[in-house]
C-alpha cells in the first residue's frame, strides 16, 4: 500500500481514463433508468495539484496542463474540460468526483477505497452527497457484496495501482469473471498501463477468452512502447460497452496522441474490438 494518486493526478494516463469515464457515463445516460457506478479503486476523490508529492513529480504538467484550451477540438474534451474547471481552482478532479458531477438524482454509486487515510478523505468529501456510499476495503473483493446492483444498470471501473503488475492482472481476471457470473450484463472498464508491449499481451489473450460478449480495447502511447521501465502508455478494456462509445472514442483518441506525446510524432493511439456479438 505505498502507492499513493496524488504523485500522478492529471497526468497523460488521468486526462485518457477520465476522458473514457466521461463518455462512458454519458452514453449510459442516455437511458433514463437510473444506474449505479462503482469503483473499485477510488483513491482520494481529487487532488491538490500544488501539494509537495504533485509537484514533486510535475506530471500534470504533461497531462492535463497540455489539453487545457482545447475544447474546441472534441465535443467528448471538452466536456471533460468543463467538469475539470468545474473543480476548485488548483484541484484535480478524481474518478469519484467527476463520476458525482455527472451522476442524475436517482442513480449511485458505490466508492472502495483501501488505504485509510484516502479514504478518509473521500468520505469527508462526499459526506453530503446521499447517492455516495464510501467503503474501505478491498474494491475486489467488495465487487462479491455489490454485484449486482439493485438498479441493474451500471458501470464497474476497476483502476488499481499496479504496483505488482502481474498479480494486479491476475486480480483483475479473477474479481471480473466472478463479477460476470453475478452480473453478466454490467458494464466493466478496466485501466491497464503499458510499460513494454509485451508485458500485456497476455491480459489481451485473456480479453478475446473473458466472458463478456463484447470487448472494446483502447490504448494511447505517449512514446514507444518499447522504452525500458517506463509508462509509455495507458490501455482501457471495456467489456460490454454502451451503444456508440466507440464512435466517440474514435473522435477523441488522435487528438489525445498528437497533444500528449512526449515528443512530435511519438505518439499513438488504437481502439479496437477484440470481441464483437455475432450476428444471426
Ligand atoms: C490509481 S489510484 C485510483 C485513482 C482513481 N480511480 C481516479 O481515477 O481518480 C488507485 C487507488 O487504489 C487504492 N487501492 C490499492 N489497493 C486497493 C484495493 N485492493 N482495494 C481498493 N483500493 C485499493 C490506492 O490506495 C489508490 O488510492
Amino acid at each position: 500500500m505505498n502507492y499513493r494518486h496524488a504523485y500522478h493526478a492529471g497526468n497523460f494516463a488521468d486526462v485518457f481514463k477520465h476522458c473514457v469515464l466521461v463518455a462512458l457515463l454519458e452514453a449510459l445516460k442516455a437511458k433514463s433508468k437510473p444506474l449505479c457506478y462503482i469503483d473499485t479503486h477510488a483513491g482520494a476523490g481529487r487532488y491538490d495539484l500544488a501539494c509537495e508529492a504533485a509537484r514533486k513529480t510535475a506530471e500534470a504538467d504533461q497531462g492535463i496542463a497540455r489539453v487545457r484550451g482545447k475544447s474546441a477540438e472534441s465535443a467528448l474534451l471538452a466536456r471533460y474540460l468543463a467538469l475539470v474547471e468545474a473543480e476548485e481552482p488548483g484541484f484535480y478532479p478524481g474518478s469519484p468526483r467527476l463520476a458525482a458531477a455527472l451522476l442524475r438524482e436517482n442513480d449511485c454509486a458505490q466508492l472502495c477505497e483501501l488505504h485509510p487515510e484516502e479514504a478518509t478523505i473521500l468520505r469527508a468529501l462526499v459526506r453530503n452527497d446521499p447517492r455516495i456510499h464510501v467503503h474501505q476495503r478491498d474494491g475486489y473483493a467488495a465487487l462479491k457484496a455489490l454485484l449486482p446492483p439493485r438498479e441493474r444498470r451500471g458501470l464497474v471501473l476497476i483502476d488499481p495501482p499496479f504496483e505488482a503488475q502481474d498479480q494486479e492482472f491476475k486480480h483483475i481476471r479473477t474479481a471480473v469473471e466472478a463479477g460476470m457470473q453475478r452480473w453478466p450484463k454490467g458494464v466493466y472498464a478496466i485501466w491497464y498501463p503499458i510499460k513494454l508491449a509485451r508485458d500485456v499481451q497476455p491480459f489481451r489473450r485473456w480479453l478475446h477468452d473473458c466472458p463478456a460478449r463484447t470487448v472494446l480495447d483502447v490504448e494511447l502511447l505517449v512514446q514507444s512502447d518499447t522504452v525500458p521501465r517506463r509508462l509509455n502508455g495507458a490501455g482501457m478494456a471495456i467489456l460490454n460497452p454502451p451503444w456508440k462509445l466507440d464512435h466517440r472514442l474514435a473522435e477523441l483518441l488522435p487528438l489525445l496522441a498528437r497533444t500528449l506525446a512526449t515528443s512530435p510524432g511519438t505518439g499513438k493511439s488504437r481502439l479496437q474490438w477484440l470481441k464483437t456479438e455475432a450476428r444471426p
